[in-house]
């Protein structure tokens, strides 16, 4: 079969290169891809906006593409799905009312109580005043959301009355346009941040395997929100009894509500949980695809052919698959980011190092960069994520570690913790 990813980042990566693994996958184009998928052998990239739906569609029908995988929600949100579908082609990635699960915090909020699913408290605003007058009262911690799509700089965790004030001010007056005109005042939830990704047909609902990510740009989880500094999986916080509460108090009930408003959703359902100090899993946002960098550290792990898993959600019969399989062992990524992210950075910074690591054992997943005649220059933000196995967690992470000292480029930044939630939680252990 041919398969198209839509998508350009280290997640789009991950999946072209995990699809290639069966030999039934006979050639995988990505919309647009980068210098990562370029490289790849029966992968190839085609020059098209993730936006541009008629393009890819064309291209899709011309070249008998059976399976059309998207990446990134914002296509999605747009009803990339749902123009693909009227056009006869199939497509893993709900539709855009399914997309409001992630596109809208609000609608997701509805959704939750509907469906009597665990999440934080929280109160609507449209207006600025009341939202301010709420804060004084209720004082910080708070979180403050917008509504909308803001890639991935929309909420802030406001730990003084002042900066509460600030993300309130700053949304009403257009900071993420539309999307910041309605705000979600949110109580602040501690404890650990857990990813669950969830593979659905629209009638069930399958986990795979928990993992985390690392939002903020600093070591010790300080500084700005970022797309994510690096991830491991499995998560050891989440026990098997654990994944059951999240099937049956939070995976279950939000694809029977969704079924319930009509809404045909086969795709991924991201959970983004707080596992709260007593142990109870909260909602703290839902996504309507695969995490970045989660997916790199998923997949690798993942021993069942993804083309088969992502078949039978786009033809509901994911309940006729036997359960899906994993490798023993875990998996870490280190992402390596251009200098000045998640602020303003430089680009077309020249890379060495790549076959290096990967002839150490690591997968290097590419998130920015590109192929320019025969070198490979950065092109975004996260420029590379550094993906290693291991028997353990620890091994995981220091192959990855020892891999990622290989690579080079100027103005080269990552964090050096990651899976530092490890280490804390044995050693509170004993
Ligand atoms: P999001 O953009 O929804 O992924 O949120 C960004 C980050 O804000 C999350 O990864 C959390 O670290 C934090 N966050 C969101 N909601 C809450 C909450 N209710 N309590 C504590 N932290 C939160
Ligand atoms: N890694 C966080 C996300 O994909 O939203």
């Amino acid at each position: 079969m041919k398969v198209l990813v839509v998508g350009s980042g280290g997640r789009e990566h991950a999946l072209a290169w995990k699809l290639l693994q069966s030999n039934k996958v006979q050639q995988v184009t990505c919309v647009p891809g980068n210098g990562g998928t370029a490289s790849m052998s029966r992968c190839q990239n085609l020059a098209l906006s993730a936006q541009d739906f008629e393009g890819i569609g064309r291209f899709a029908l011309v070249n008998g593409v059976s399976l059309i995988v998207v990446g990134p929600e914002v296509p999605l949100a747009a009803g990339i799905t749902d123009y693909l579908r009227q056009q006869g082609l199939t497509v893993f990635g709900p539709t855009r009312l399914g997309a409001q699960l992630e596109a809208s915090k609000v609608w997701a909020k509805a959704l939750m109580q509907e469906a009597k699913i665990p999440t934080a408290q929280s109160v609507i605003f449209t207006q600025a005043e009341p939202a301010l007058d709420y804060v004084r009262q209720h004082g910080v911690p708070i979180v403050v959301k917008a509504d909308g799509l803001a890639a991935g700089k929309g909420v802030t965790v406001a730990t003084t009355v002042e900066e509460a004030e600030a993300a309130i001010t700053d949304a009403f007056n257009g900071k993420f346009g539309e999307a910041g005109y309605r705000l979600v005042l949110e109580e602040y939830l501690t404890g650990q941040e857990v990813s669950i990704l969830a593979l659905t047909d629209g009638i069930t609902i399958r986990p795979l395997i928990p993992a985390q990510d690392h939002k903020r740009i600093g070591e010790g989880d300080t500084g700005a929100n970022t797309g994510g500094m690096g991830a491991y999986a499995p998560a050891p916080i989440v026990t098997p009894e654990l994944i059951e509460r999240i099937q049956q108090e939070i995976l279950d009930p939000a694809i029977a509500t969704l079924s319930k408003r009509k809404i045909d959703y086969r795709g991924v359902l991201y959970a983004g949980l707080i596992i709260t100090p007593d142990g109870d899993p909260r909602v703290i946002e839902f996504n309507c695809r695969f995490g970045d960098p989660e997916t790199q550290v998923v997949l690798p792990l993942l021993d069942t052919p993804l083309h088969e898993l992502l078949l039978a959600c786009t033809q509901k019969r994911l309940a006729d698959l036997p359960a899906i399989a994993w490798k023993p062992g875990a998996a870490a990524c280190v992402v390596i980011a251009a200098a000045g992210y998640p602020d303003a950075y430089a680009k077309g910074k020249m890379i060495t190092g790549i076959d290096q690591a990967e002839s150490e054992g690591a997968v290097v997943f590419h998130a920015g960069t590109q192929r320019k005649s025969q070198t490979l220059v950065s092109d975004g933000g996260r420029v590379l994520g550094v993906t290693a196995l291991g028997e353990t967690l620890d091994a995981a992470i220091a192959n990855a570690y020892t891999a990622t000292q290989s690579i080079q480029f100027e103005g080269m930044y990552y964090r050096r913790d990651i899976g530092y939630q490890v280490q804390t939680a044995r050693s509170a252990a004993g």
